[in-house]
Formats: C-alpha cells, sequence, structure tokens
C-alpha cells in the first residue's frame, strides 16, 4: 500500500455522519474473499440492518453477482467508501471521502483482495482520482496499487434504467460481472 495513504487516526468518530444516532455500517460477506466491492454509503436499510447493500440496490448487486455464478457469502466482501449514513441519501460531500478514506484503505489492506469492484461513480472517484463518467470506464480492468479495479454502474442507476436491451447498462453490467467471474477463477 502507497505510504502517502493515510492512516485513521480517531476511532471514536469516523467523519461527522458518524453522531451517535448514526450507525457505522462497515462490511458484509466474507474478509478472506478474493473480490472486494466498494460502493457509496449506507441508505436507509443499511443503516437499519447495519450492513453494505441490503437495500433495493444491494438485492440488484446479489443477483448480478449470482448470475455470473459469484456466491456473495463466500466469494465476495462488501463494503463502502463513507461508513455512515449521509441525510436524505444524499451524495457524500468532499470532505466526508476524505475523512472516510483512510478508513477504507485499511479495509482494503486487511482483506488484501485480489480483484477490487468499484460501484458507481463515487467509489470510481474515490480510489482511482479519475474526474470522468463513469461509463468510459466500466468493464475495464485497472491496475491500481498492484491490485485489478474494475468500475462498474451502480445498481441504483440501473434500478432507474432498466432495460435488458442489448447495449443498455443492464445488459453492460451483467457481462461485467461475468469478467469478474472469469477473473477471480483464474487468479
Ligand atoms: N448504495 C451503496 O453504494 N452502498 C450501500 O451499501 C447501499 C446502497
Amino acid at each position: 500500500m502507497n505510504k502517502n495513504i493515510p492512516s485513521p487516526k480517531d476511532v471514536s468518530k469516523v467523519c461527522d455522519l458518524s453522531k451517535p444516532i448514526n450507525k457505522i455500517v462497515v462490511s458484509r460477506g466474507n474478509p478472506l474473499a478474493k473480490l472486494m466491492i466498494i460502493g457509496e454509503a449506507p441508505g436507509a436499510k443499511e443503516e437499519e440492518i447495519g450492513e453494505p447493500f441490503v437495500g433495493r440496490s444491494g438485492k440488484l448487486l446479489d443477483k448480478l453477482l449470482q448470475n455470473a455464478g459469484i456466491d456473495i457469502n463466500e466469494d465476495v466482501y462488501f463494503c463502502n467508501v463513507v461508513k455512515c449514513r449521509p441525510p436524505q441519501n444524499r451524495r457524500p460531500t468532499k470532505i466526508e471521502i476524505q475523512e472516510n478514506l483512510p478508513w477504507l484503505y485499511q479495509q482494503i489492506k486487511l482483506v488484501n483482495p485480489r480483484v477490487i469492484v468499484l460501484v458507481g461513480a463515487t467509489a470510481f472517484e474515490a480510489i482511482l482520482k479519475i474526474k470522468s463518467r463513469i461509463s468510459l470506464f466500466r468493464g475495464k480492468w485497472i491496475d491500481w496499487e498492484g491490485k485489478l479495479v474494475m468500475p462498474v454502474f451502480h445498481p441504483s442507476f440501473l434500478l432507474r434504467n432498466p432495460s435488458k436491451e442489448e447495449g443498455k447498462p443492464m445488459s453492460l453490467t451483467k457481462s461485467d460481472f461475468l469478467k469478474i467471474k472469469e477473473k477471480i477463477d483464474f487468479l
């Protein structure tokens, strides 16, 4: 891991979102998995249950993984860039992302996955520091800190664009997950 990456300082606080009423949502899945999935931030369901990707988006994500033959309990570790739910499910601010990143880097270091999937624009920009349209990068393997990283569309975007037609986001994402399955089987 790059020496410039900061480590978490204050264990009592992740960022200003982690007020006492907000649950800190850390992870779901297998901490020994080769595949890490990183999303944006917990929503209402995630905050209630205390696990990432357990709401509507999570159900679709699970389905995409399972359709590709990936075991969601054995093969995957799920987490988010930001550990607490932003009010009204707004996008996390730059400051919130910066304050949460050291925790995410610690998770990556501990789990040490071979493959990382960046789900949606927030994870894509936060990790790769690329300010561009995710549609230009989705489905592509990128080398990051010696790991294979692939950005994919966020399932909440797919829920708003449910067409199954070839060339549309849903069918592109299905094929991205097939590529991911192929890669984890190969590694
Ligand atoms: N969206 C995310 O990015 N992460 C979650 O955990 C839930 C919804």
